[in-house]
């Protein structure tokens, strides 16, 4: 299985591209169900999840093309409804094709996601979505059946902000009879990439980036081009790699207005940040402070960069609270980096870091998500010696050659298959 050595103490320096959002991704490929014909992306990252969800769209009789950043996906008539256990335990968010099969296809089979590691996960919000728009849903044989003739457009009122329910039902919506409304709808950017390829498919969503999202359901809809949004999340945890190590770095290829809380939250730790269009770049900074970060749905601070910036936060002058309020087990990376000799006390949803500079010395280490695997690397950066971080698969799932851009910036850092 593969693993990362890294070797900490170089400082990071230089520009580093990013590359497009596995989360905006992920909707847009499975959005393609909804209008046979070829679909063209561009920008799209070569990721283990994007695999699998080109795996899934090829089960069910669609032909996907990966070529460089280009993914091209040609719907014709579909020869199967089933998102099989073996795709969707690996990438959760297989459970987006239940809105656009059952509203184009009239049926979709989904089996259930399983246990997760950060987190139960549940999808009722996309079910009682989906059936308020009319489907009628069951659990058989450890799969989600829903079945409709048309769907109608409802008024759906999320009792949580979700970010999968609110892009479900947008392409559930699109081709129902009516008009829905989604209220306490997710804000992400993803949302707002998802509704704009929609909409050049010829759907009409309006609000998307709001918590009110209307949709006009159509009849049709045809096959569009779209450049996919830059992966925030990544360009985060690049900016934090830059940070950690006291170093320069530039990350072209990102969208600023999408991370403020983010920088926000680095300029008051005493970060020097300069924004441009398309570019960010974090300043030299010897020394930073201790500050308090919550999780929360966009624009507040994302959970998906709480694990990275809690690394960073390891190397501060003083004490930062760090709460999770999205997921509830979304702090196994701290017993990881309490091992590299980080000082943090975890509880439930809070956990107290507390700062010194230079006090991490390197260990094997083992990841257990996405995020948490990033923040592990990241700490790896500054610790003495080597942190050989296992279980590197997680990180492929959402980082794209992470190592190979670490290393342009000056990193010690590769992969290592044991
Ligand atoms: C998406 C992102 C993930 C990110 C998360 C929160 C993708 C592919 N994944 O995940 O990287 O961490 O948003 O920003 O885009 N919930 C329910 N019932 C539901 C659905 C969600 O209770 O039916 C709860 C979840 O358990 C969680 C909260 O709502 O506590 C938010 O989850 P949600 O926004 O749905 O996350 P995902 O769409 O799964």
């Amino acid at each position: 299985m593969d693993a990362m050595i890294v070797r900490g103490g170089r400082v990071l320096n230089g520009e580093v591209e990013a590359s497009g959002a596995k989360n905006s991704a992920l909707p847009l490929l499975f959005s393609t169900l909804l209008a046979s014909g070829e679909h063209v992306f561009h920008n799209t990252p070569k990721l283990n999840d994007i695999q699998s969800a080109c795996k899934l769209l090829d089960l069910f009789g669609c032909e996907t093309q990966h070529d460089g950043h280009v993914l091209r996906v040609k719907v014709k008539a579909l020869k199967s409804l089933e998102a099989h256990y073996d795709v969707v335990r690996k990438m959760r968010a297989s459970i987006l094709c239940l809105g656009p099969l059952v509203s184009r296809y009239g049926e979709a089979q989904v089996s259930l996601p399983g246990g997760c590691a950060i987190g139960t996960r549940p999808i009722d919000l996309h079910l009682e979505g989906i059936k308020a728009l009319g489907a009628e849903v069951s659990m058989e044989n450890g799969y989600v059946v829903a079945r409709a003739k048309k769907l109608t457009g409802a008024n759906i009122l999320f009792e949580t902000t979700t970010v999968g329910g609110t892009e479900n039902i947008m392409m559930a919506a699109v081709l129902a009879d009516g008009t829905t409304r989604i209220e306490n709808a997710a804000k992400e950017p993803e949302i707002v990439d998802l509704a704009d390829y929609l909409n050049k498919m010829g759907a009409k969503i309006s609000g998307a980036g709001t918590s009110i999202i209307t949709i006009e359901g159509v009849n049709s809809l045809k096959p569009a081009e779209h450049e996919i949004i830059p992966d925030r999340i990544e360009v985060g945890t690049l900016l934090i790699a830059g940070a950690i190590t006291g170093g320069c770095v530039t990350v072209k290829k990102a969208r600023p207005d999408h991370l403020l809380s983010v920088i926000e939250k680095m300029r008051e730790a005493g970060f020097r940040l300069t924004l441009e269009d398309t570019a960010i770049t974090i300043e030299k900074t010897p020394a930073w402070k201790g500050v308090d970060v919550t999780t929360a749905p966009h624009p507040a601070f994302p959970t998906d960069l709480q694990a990275q910036f809690m690394a960073l936060m390891t190397q501060a002058e003083g004490t930062s609270v760090i709460t999770e309020t999205i997921f509830e087990n979304r702090f196994m990376h701290v017993q990881e980096l309490v091992r590299l000799g980080a000082n943090i006390t975890p509880k439930t949803r809070v956990a107290v870091v507390r700062g010194h500079r230079g006090g991490l010395t390197g260990a094997p280490v083992m990841a257990t998500d996405l995020r948490a695997s990033a923040s592990l690397v990241l700490a790896g950066l500054v610790a003495k010696g080597e942190t050989q971080v296992n279980r590197i698969y997680h990180l492929d799932r959402g980082y794209e050659r992470l190592e190979v851009k670490l290393q342009s910036l000056g990193a010690e850092v590769r992969r290592t298959d044991q």
